[in-house]
This record gives structure tokens, C-alpha cells and sequence, in this order.
């Protein structure tokens, strides 16, 4: 009996011990489309920069653009993908970005415009950019970090946002 009742002790620090683990992972993940300023869920409030990544003008369909956001350290890539999808930005809805590090562990992928997927050369993954960054095939656990843009009046992309954990992160914006 008295053994029980220490089991049941253990379980019950164990279970809080995961929903403190569990609230944690909320708080990293962020809401595209929250204000730049005040996103975030729970304890920690995400403060993201408003980066220019480039210019409508500069992007042609299927050909990715390099950048890097919420920092240098975080490589990603710029697309046209040139048919509207959801969370596509500029006039024809079909500019997208996504963090370029494999959610799995972390090898840089590359675009495939035949199926418009990011593939990785580390075990094989794939992603769907047409929908969201979600995973088709492979040993990753989550979608693609997607970033959030905003085009301006002058056609300037800026990223403004991460809508889940990039690779590697406790915090999508480091200290
Ligand atoms: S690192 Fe990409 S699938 Fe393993």
C-alpha cells in the first residue's frame, strides 16, 4: 500500500513535469498572424523583427531565393511558387517562405519545383510548399517552419513572423 502511494507520488511529478514541458513547447510556438509585437501562446510573448527579405520584382516562378530569418543564423528560402496558395502573399498569392533546416535533424534542404516540395538530403524527407510546409514523407515529426510575410507598397517583402519551432531552437528569436 505505502509502495502505491509512492508510485502514485512519482506518477503525479511526472505528469507535472510534463505539462510544464508541454506548456513550454506552446509558448515556442508562435501565430502568423498575430501583430509583429505580441506574438506568442502562454508564458513567453515572441518579439520577431521585421525583415526585408526582397522585392516582388526579384522573384520569378520556381526559381528559390536564399535568405535568413529571424537572423542569420537561420537559413531559408524565398518562392514563387505561381498559382495561389493559402498564406501566399503578393498580388498573385504565391509567395512563400520556410526555414530550409530539416525539422528532423537539421540538414539543409533544397527546392524541387517538379512536385513543389523541400527535400532533404539527410534521410529523405519531404515537404509540401503548397501547403503550408506540411510533410509528405519521412522520418520529421513536424511541418516546416513557415515564415510569415507582408508585402508593402513598393513590392519590399519583409518576414515577420515563424509559425513553429525552427530547428535546433528553444526560441525561435534568440536572446
Ligand atoms: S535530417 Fe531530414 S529527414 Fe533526417
Amino acid at each position: 500500500m505505502k509502495c502505491n502511494r509512492l508510485v502514485d507520488a512519482g506518477r503525479r511529478q511526472f505528469l507535472r513535469g510534463s505539462l510544464v514541458g508541454a506548456a513550454g513547447a506552446a509558448a515556442a510556438t508562435v501565430l502568423p498572424s498575430a501583430p509583429a509585437e505580441a506574438r506568442g501562446v502562454g508564458l513567453a510573448m515572441l518579439s520577431y523583427p521585421s525583415n526585408r527579405l526582397a522585392n516582388i520584382a526579384d522573384l520569378k516562378v520556381d526559381e528559390p531565393m536564399d535568405v535568413a530569418y529571424p537572423d542569420a543564423d537561420s537559413p531559408g528560402v524565398l518562392l514563387k511558387l505561381g498559382t495561389k496558395v493559402d498564406g501566399g502573399v503578393g498580388p498573385e498569392g504565391d509567395i512563400v517562405a520556410f526555414s530550409v533546416l530539416c525539422p528532423h535533424k537539421g540538414f539543409t534542404m533544397s527546392y524541387n519545383a517538379g512536385d513543389k516540395t523541400l527535400n532533404c538530403p539527410g534521410h529523405f524527407s519531404r515537404f509540401d510548399v503548397e501547403k503550408g510546409g506540411q510533410q509528405v514523407w519521412g522520418h520529421a515529426t513536424q511541418n516546416l517552419p513557415q515564415f510569415a510575410l507582408r508585402v508593402d507598397d513598393k513590392g519590399d517583402i519583409h518576414a515577420e513572423g515563424v509559425d513553429d519551432l525552427i530547428y535546433g531552437r528553444l526560441s525561435n528569436v534568440l536572446a
